[in-house]
């Protein structure tokens, strides 16, 4: 039993290993890759930006994606629980288990409350090019001032809209939560994901023959140094753990999942693969669509929901196309709100011994609530994007980074590795190294700019 706790009775696992990448890609592959990813390599000047934001996944992403893993995969429990059990040998494992899985099991319920409500604002541009819902007379932006609340003369209908998608959004996400860990979120993955790809594979054929296609290319793929800045370096740095699902136990939960070590660090480096191919993608055909009608690429994060959603319509098929991309992008966010509310749930039936089906509604329900006020109130919303994404996540990465390359014992650390020369093997020892003092560094650095920190101590480097 202790030797491979992962097979304990009773507790759900993935169908095959082909579902778990489908599920942990779902996860990873999300707002972060369409909305965000585009918005930001805008903003901070592009080609450099995304070779930074490479080496970011390589550095730090892809080591922390196989600590979470191997956590997961070897404590076989709930966030909290795999890394009690995993450190019950150290004095520290008790206070680390705690503050760790409380980091998980919060940032979860907070991300999900204002990333649902995001979503719901993709469901809203979804029915409104679907016609079912009429744009606002003033047009797109108008309509998405409607959204973020901002409409003073319709106080009452602003505020209904966005909290009507969210509600929505969240339904979706909980019914398939219920369903449990094969039947729901491996069956519901195993097509969005399928699905997601073909989607975006079209509508990059569809850019091919609309212009802009090469102008976009040079600008993701053409470093161009002198843009690239001290910030955009750390925005990179931020963006390539929250785009793989990192930093709160999200890939612990469904590492916890799977049936077997031996193929864990390849499935982390699929899935880290798709996630990064997904985003230059979507880049691609974001970015062509905006240069093909002359704009400028730093539109900032109005870029999805105003700039685009303007040029569909002027755009052949316009309609079609617009559909395509809001099933795009709800499709990326349900199967990572999906993972956001299992890692809630999956402490509530692990840790707390709550049934799944009551964890999930009253759970879920919670979140909603959250939700409604973010909707209705922008700086609850800001407020709680900032402290999840600019603190909890970075410290919840660091805290793993630390637990795997100092607390873990070696035969959980190096589990992973057997199938690839085991912890002797070069690329065991790589980690090893990255682990232990390449990611925590660069996770601290990150800390301490967000924090502000960094800012004051050396104004030189930030222009100021
Ligand atoms: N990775 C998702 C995205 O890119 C968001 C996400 C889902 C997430 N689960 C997470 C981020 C857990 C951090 C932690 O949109």
């Amino acid at each position: 039993m202790s030797n491979d706790p992962g097979q304990g009775p009773g507790r759900s696992h993935w169908g095959s290993r082909l579902g778990f990448v489908f599920a942990a890609s779902g996860s990873a592959v999300g707002l972060g890759n369409i909305w965000k990813f585009p918005y930001i390599t805008g903003e901070y000047g592009g080609g450099a930006f995304v070779l930074v934001y490479l080496m970011c996944i390589a550095l730090v992403g892809l080591p922390l994606m196989y600590s979470e893993l191997i956590i997961g995969r070897r404590g076989a429990r709930d966030a909290m629980g795999s890394i009690r059990a995993l450190t019950s040998h150290s004095t520290f494992g008790p206070a680390f288990s705690l503050f760790a899985g409380l980091l998980a099991v919060g940032g979860g319920f907070l991300i999900l409350s204002f990333y649902s409500v995001v979503a719901g604002w993709a469901v809203h541009f979804l029915a409104v090019s679907m016609k079912l819902v009429p744009n606002a007379p003033e047009g797109v932006e108008a309509t998405f001032s409607t959204l973020l609340g901002d409409d003073r003369l319709a106080v009452s209908r602003a505020e209904l809209v966005p909290v009507l998608w969210h509600t929505v959004f969240m339904l979706m996400t909980i019914i398939v939560v219920v369903r449990g860990v094969h039947r729901g979120i491996e069956a519901v993955c195993s097509k969005l994901m399928p699905a997601l790809f073909v989607i975006l594979i079209l509508l990059l054929g569809y850019v091919a023959f609309t212009g802009g296609l090469g102008q976009s290319i040079a600008f993701l793929f053409k470093p161009d140094f002198h843009k690239l800045t001290a910030a955009g370096t750390l925005e990179a740095l931020g963006h390539s753990f929250f785009t793989l699902s990192l930093g709160m136990g999200a890939m612990i939960t469904y590492g916890s999942y799977l049936n077997d070590d031996r193929s864990v660090v390849r499935d982390g480096v699929v899935v880290a693969v798709l996630d990064t191919v997904v985003a230059l993608l979507a880049g691609l055909v974001i970015f062509a669509v905006v240069f093909a009608h002359g704009l400028e690429a730093g539109a900032g994060p109005g870029l999805v929901f105003k700039t685009l959603p303007k040029l569909f319509v002027a755009m052949p098929f316009g309609t079609p196309v617009a559909i395509a991309f809001f099933v795009l992008l709800i499709f990326a966010a349900w199967s990572s709100a999906i993972s956001l509310l299992e890692v809630v749930v999956a402490f509530a039936v692990d840790s707390a011994g709550i049934g799944r089906g009551r964890s999930t509604w009253v759970l879920g329900g919670a979140i909603w609530l959250l939700g409604v006020a973010c909707a209705s109130k922008a700086p609850l919303f800001d407020d709680l994007d900032n402290l999840t994404t600019r603190y909890m996540l970075p410290i919840g990465g660091l805290i793993i980074a630390i637990l795997a390359g100092w607390i873990l014992r070696p035969a959980d650390r190096a589990a992973g590795f057997v199938a690839l020369g085991g912890e002797q093997g070069t690329l065991a020892r790589a980690w090893l190294v990255i682990i232990r003092f390449v990611t925590p560094v660069l996770l601290l650095i990150v800390l301490l700019w967000k924090l502000g920190a960094l800012e004051k101590a050396l104004p030189f480097l930030f222009g100021a």
